[in-house]
């Protein structure tokens, strides 16, 4: 079959990889890819907003499967365009509804879906211009620090952290009256902080029923030890060394479980991935407790490069029973080894960064290499094209040797101003030490 895939970073770069090696893709186009995906499938000049381009491009390539990469598309609706258009309704579409991409576009409605059933999640309430002075009064049965979330898709920057209830009241003001997000924070979430450590789990669901795909972690600060600004994620490990099976349960039956029957029970279309945001609270005792930090509506990215290397199954096979509600009939094969990704990003990344800057691969190992902002220039040489460059992932069996093969891939690569983090993992190493 013919498919093509929306996005343009590492992790389509990642489900890109796995895609191309399916014996059921017949021709694989990537819109807009990178100059890591043009090596699976041809690369294509579609404005992913654009429905209607991407519709008539599906129709004149006979396009038979949408794989939805990034959160835009679909909480635009497009799996909704598809379903409504006459010649695109047979088009099986990877991504959820409208309606199901609300998880990730408003964390209100998130939160009263967590509330709806039962999952466990930090108490909340949600307030506009109009509670703005119950939303002071509210902060003020919290303890510090103050967690304010814009309700709205903020392009991962709508939540603040505060330390003192000074900070946090003129930050809902700000949010509030002064909308420091635009629209996005026009609803704030103000809610209990929890302490502990976070991890990424991933499903694939066809509306009933679900695959639960490996976990991973990813570490989202440009500084060594969790510090400085947020970035996309610097690197991701695979599985979660903490995240041993009685804990894993919790999350299946406490968290995916009622998720996914959520969905079906309130009748929300959704064929695709959800990535569900913990906290994990009281690790390292036996009242480990998973709470929901946030869905989103599609993979995580750098989660992606480390999980989708490690899924043995032929993801297309996968996707195309998600679309037909059949995967109560598959069964995921996972590769028992850990994946480490390092991320590599412009110098100035997440502030200003160049662009442009001509990049060394350096010699092919069996590690992978993603491409997450990269292109080729006018004569074709490889340059940067975005702040996180390029990511090395690398599969052993442990994570010290995961990420020694993944650093030494790292190290290869050169290009003016390259930053990476050297410490991914080292968390997770000290855990399994005290553990
Ligand atoms: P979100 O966009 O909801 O994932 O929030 C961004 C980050 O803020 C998360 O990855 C956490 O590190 C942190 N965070 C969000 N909510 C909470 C909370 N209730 N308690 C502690 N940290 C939180
Ligand atoms: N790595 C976090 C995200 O994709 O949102």
């Amino acid at each position: 079959m013919n498919i093509l895939l929306l996005g343009s970073g590492g992790r389509e770069h990642a489900i890109a990889h796995k895609i191309a090696q399916s014996s059921q893709c017949s021709q694989l186009f990537i819109a807009p890819g990178n100059a890591g995906t043009e090596a699976l499938g041809e690369n294509v000049k579609l404005d992913i907003a654009d429905f209607e381009a991407i519709g008539q491009f599906v129709v004149s390539h006979r396009v038979d499967m949408l794989v939805v990469g990034p959160e835009a598309p679909l909480v635009a609706g497009i799996a909704d365009y598809f379903a409504e258009q006459p010649l695109l309704r047979n088009v099986m579409v990877i991504g959820p509804s409208k309606q199901g991409a609300m998880l990730e576009g408003s964390k209100d409605y998130a939160k009263a879906f967590m509330q709806r059933h039962n999952i466990p999640t930090a108490r909340y309430r949600t307030f506009t211009e109009a509670t703005l002075e119950e939303g002071e009064r509210f902060l003020e049965t919290l303890q510090a620090p103050y967690v304010l979330k814009a309700d709205g898709l903020a392009a991962g920057k709508g939540v603040l952290i505060d330390p003192d209830l000074d900070t946090a009241k003129a930050h809902l003001r700000e949010m509030l009256s002064g909308h420091k997000f635009g629209d996005a924070s026009a609803s704030v979430v103000v809610e209990e902080y929890l302490s502990g450590i976070e991890m990424s789990v991933f499903v694939l669901t066809d509306g009933s029923h679900y695959l639960l795909l490996p976990s991973a972690k990813d570490y989202k600060r440009i500084g060594e030890g969790d510090t400085g600004l947020n970035t996309g994620g610097m690197g991701s490990v695979s599985p979660v060394p903490f995240a041993d099976k009685a804990f894993m349960k919790k999350v299946e039956d406490r968290i995916v479980k009622p998720t996914v029957r959520g969905l079906r029970d309130e009748k929300i279309p959704y064929c695709g991935f959800i990535f569900i945001g913990l906290m994990c609270c009281g690790i390292g005792t036996p009242d480990a407790e998973p709470y929901v930090i946030e869905y989103n509506v599609r993979m995580g990215d750098p989660e992606t490069e480390s999980v989708f290397p490690r899924i043995k199954n032929d993801v297309v096979e996968l996707f195309e029973n998600a679309a037909h509600g059949n995967l109560d009939g598959c069964k995921l094969e996972v590769d028992p080894r850990t994946a480490a990704c390092v991320m590599m990003v412009a110098g100035g990344y997440p502030e200003s960064y160049r662009k442009g800057d001509l990049i060394e691969l350096g010699a092919d190992d069996e590690t992978l290499i993603f491409h997450c902002g990269t292109k080729r220039n006018d004569l074709g040489k490889l340059v940067t094209n975005g702040g996180r460059v390029l990511c090395a992932t690398a599969l052993a069996n442990s994570l010290p040797e995961a990420l020694l093969k993944s650093y030494n891939r790292t190290m290869a690569v050169e290009w003016k101003d390259k930053y990476y983090r050297r410490d991914i993992g080292q968390d997770l190493l000290k855990l399994m030490q005290e553990g």
